[in-house]
């Protein structure tokens, strides 16, 4: 292959891979942007509440790099910290009597380990029973721990279908509250709420701190793409970076996504700086990728509806569906688009009326919306994006040109 491989930027398309990391949660604080404030508030109600948290928010929103990033800093702190990432058939006392591994046997306050025993690794999970595992029994050992502290994350909580595994991690959390243990929970998984993340919420508000992971500020997608440039040596043109804010709308992933192939594409081209061009191709690519995951009859639809002159309308509804994680109001329409509320509810019922907003009614909230399908409002939003900043014109309209006539 003497195409790539011989290309003057063999380097820079070998680093690139690790600059952007679209499929991958980021594990590398060099690469890890922003969230100082959510980091920052977790790390708080941890060391001077000593509550449990759980982190909550859509798909691919950064949960699980801040676990990584969260991991590491507890580890400086000199925590324990056992890091699990939940599977559709966890359940509790494989889980753990996995952490109960983690922890050696040293800070057992009842057990002094021979010297022969320490050495083997001896850990709390030597002193579990042979009959399943119980959160009774785990809170007692944990409560007799001295002279550590421990972070049990679960991860990817929200996979986890057993029933019996999560009423049995919220009893877990009240048995360790209620003994002011030195072993702290942290959850996190995709939700909308934190009651579809935990249910048995009720026994055990008071103990835990919940979270939803915010969408990213402008700040820090630039400074993803920041971080990038340096990773690989690349550099992104200030319209080119503008594009990317704007396509993004906060989410590292999209930010991620669409850098990576806009990086590949300038290389394509024998550049090192990015273009908005570039942007504007890998954000073609991207939605070809997200095509795969929403029905043919649907994206027909949407096609249609575009090539018709509703694209506003639908600019204007899914900026409202990802500002507010799916599931929004008229109200949010408003806000999203500073429109008036006519114009907002008029666009709302044109697609309900498409049968592409699906209406949920309920008692506290109201009347909501949703789309029909998950990933919709971000291949509306990027078909948007593709044509109304497609190319030099990037700078050129703001979010508001939608809400236009
Ligand atoms: N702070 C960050 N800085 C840079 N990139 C980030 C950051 N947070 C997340 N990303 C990127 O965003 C994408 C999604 O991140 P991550 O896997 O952490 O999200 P998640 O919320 O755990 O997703 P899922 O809901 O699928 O589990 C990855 O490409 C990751 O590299
Ligand atoms: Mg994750």
């Amino acid at each position: 292959m003497s195409g790539r491989g011989s290309d003057r930027f063999a380097v820079v398309r070998a680093k690139l891979r690790h600059a952007f990391t679209p499929s991958q949660p980021v594990a590398d604080r060099r690469l890890f942007a922003g969230r100082d404030e959510v980091l920052k508030t977790i790390i708080r109600s941890i060391e001077d509440q000593r509550l449990h948290v759980v982190l909550y928010g859509e798909r691919g929103i950064g949960k699980t790099s801040l676990m990584h990033i969260l991991t590491q800093a507890a580890t400086e702190a000199r925590y324990i910290v056992v890091y699990t990432s939940c599977g559709a058939n966890s359940n509790f006392d494989e889980t753990f009597r996995a952490a109960a591994a983690e922890i050696p046997l040293l800070f057992h306050s009842g057990f002094s380990p021979t010297a022969a025993e320490a050495e083997k690794g001896a850990s709390l999970a030597d002193l579990l029973p042979n009959e399943p595992l119980t959160p009774r029994k785990f809170g007692d050992l944990c409560a007799r721990l001295t002279g550590t502290r421990v972070l049990i994350i679960l991860d990817e909580f929200d996979r986890a279908e057993s029933g019996a595994f999560r009423r049995d991690v919220a009893e877990v959390i009240k048995n360790l509250s209620d003994r002011l243990g030195r072993v702290q929970l942290v959850l996190a998984g995709v939700a909308a709420d934190l009651t579809e993340l935990v249910e048995h919420i009720p026994s055990i508000r008071r103990n835990i701190f919940a979270l939803r992971v915010p969408k990213m500020t402008e700040a820090e997608v630039l400074q993803i793409v920041a971080n990038g440039e340096r990773e690989a040596d690349l550099k992104f043109d200030p319209q080119a970076s503008a594009f990317v804010v704007e396509v993004a709308r906060g989410s590292p992933y999209i930010a991620n996504l669409v850098c990576h192939h806009a990086g590949h594409a300038a290389l394509d081209a024998g550049r090192s700086m990015v273009q908005p061009a570039d942007v504007a191709s890998a954000v073609d690519r991207t939605i070809l990728e997200f095509q795969g995951r929403i029905g043919t009859p649907i994206q027909q639809h949407v096609r249609r509806l575009f090539d018709q002159g509703r694209q506003d309308v639908l600019a204007m509804t899914s900026r409202a569906a990802l500002a507010a994680d799916g599931v929004f109001d008229a109200s949010d329409v408003e806000a999203s688009n500073r429109i008036s509320a006519r114009k907002a509810q008029d666009a709302i019922e044109i697609l309900v009326a498409e049968r592409l907003l699906r209406s949920l009614h309920s008692e506290e909230a109201g009347q909501r919306y949703s789309f029909v399908e998950e990933g919709m409002p971000t291949l509306i939003w990027m078909m948007w994006a593709q044509r109304n900043l497609n190319g030099g014109s990037a700078a050129a309209p703001t979010p508001r040109a939608a809400a236009g006539s």
